[in-house]
């Protein structure tokens, strides 16, 4: 029988780790959320605020409900604010070392029961694991951007982690309302793995000049039906995290699907990191539009 969970928490309010904390407080949780500076606690809050403004402009979210929802979550730079959670998740970003540092202060601030899950989509879940002294107790939530929107989690067991630990997450994934494939631990796992082969393709044919930004995406949407075409995604991705994810795989597969475009680091240097920095493949709010290269 899984254990109902209740008291939840977040390390890192990026886009990932902020979209994280709404779903749990909009499935009813209480949620501390913990952030390194005041500057990016606040940054994370704005981010809740505008997404559920605009889950309430689509009629996804009660009016009445959204402060209900911000009021459920505790923003704070103190990591011993989650001494009373029973699951953490870690979504900081994407660095072995770093995530590996979060997960071993957990370890020492959480209580021995508590779940401690890594938000990583490339990096191995064994590896952090073995960075605490409770690798029974952690898996891999691997939510997908934006997170109140898209329905999956992929929920990663390593060789070490519990039965119970497995099934206090996927009965938590059924209550936020997200379906959960529950895998093993391989870089990409299901849906990354799938996933940039083909984004770093079609940044390759626009780095080569076989087709435009615009073109390449219409293909993708009009004639694939997809939500958006992929440079469009790699801009919501985030161009510094597509790399990340990208040398890990090769790292792994030494697949040269995974091998990243030139373009994709360059891009990172000058900092165009797409939406999050205003500018990646195309621009954002109102800045000029001009293409990358
Ligand atoms: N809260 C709740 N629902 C919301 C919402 C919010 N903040 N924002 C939008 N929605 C809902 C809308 O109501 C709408 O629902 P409906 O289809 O039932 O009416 C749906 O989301 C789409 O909304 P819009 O048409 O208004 O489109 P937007 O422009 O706001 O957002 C998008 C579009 C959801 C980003 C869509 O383009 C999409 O699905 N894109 C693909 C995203 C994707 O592939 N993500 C995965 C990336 S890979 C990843 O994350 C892995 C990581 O490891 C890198």
């Amino acid at each position: 029988m899984a254990r109902e969970l209740t008291e939840v928490g977040v390390v890192g309010l990026g886009t990932m780790g902020a979209g994280i904390a709404e779903v749990f407080a909009r499935a009813g949780l209480s949620v501390t959320a913990v952030e390194v500076t005041d500057e990016a606690v606040q940054r994370g809050r704005e981010h809740v605020v505008t997404s559920t403004d605009k889950a309430v402009a689509r009629g996804k979210l009660d009016p009445a409900d959204r402060d209900a929802v911000l009021s459920r979550i505790r923003f704070t730079t103190a990591m011993d604010g989650l001494a009373v959670a029973e699951l953490v998740v870690e979504a900081v970003p994407e660095r072995l070392e770093l995530k590996g540092q979060v997960l071993a202060t957990l370890d020492r601030v959480c209580p021995p029961e508590t779940i401690l899950a890594t938000n990583t989509s490339s990096l191995s879940v064994t590896e952090l694991a073995v960075a605490t002294g409770r690798p029974g107790k952690v898996i891999g939530m691997h939510f997908f951007n934006p997170a109140p929107v898209m329905k999956l989690v992929e929920v990663v067991r390593t060789v070490v982690t519990e039965p119970s630990v497995v099934s206090d997450v996927e009965a938590l994934c059924a209550r936020l309302g997200k379906t959960d494939v529950t895998i093993g631990d391989r870089a990409g796992f299901i849906a990354n793995a799938l996933l940039f082969g083909y984004l770093n393709h079609a940044v390759s044919m626009f780095e080569n000049r076989y087709a435009s930004r615009e073109d390449l995406d219409a293909a993708m949407r009009l004639g694939c039906g997809l939500p958006m075409g992929p440079l469009a995604l790699m801009d919501l991705i985030g161009i510094d995290t597509a790399y990340e994810i990208l040398v890990t795989m090769y790292q792994q597969s030494r697949n040269r699907l995974h091998a990243p475009s030139p373009l994709i680091k360059q891009m990172m240097t000058a900092g165009l990191l797409g939406r999050k920095t205003g500018r990646g493949f195309y621009s954002y709010a109102g800045r000029d539009s001009a293409e990358v290269v």
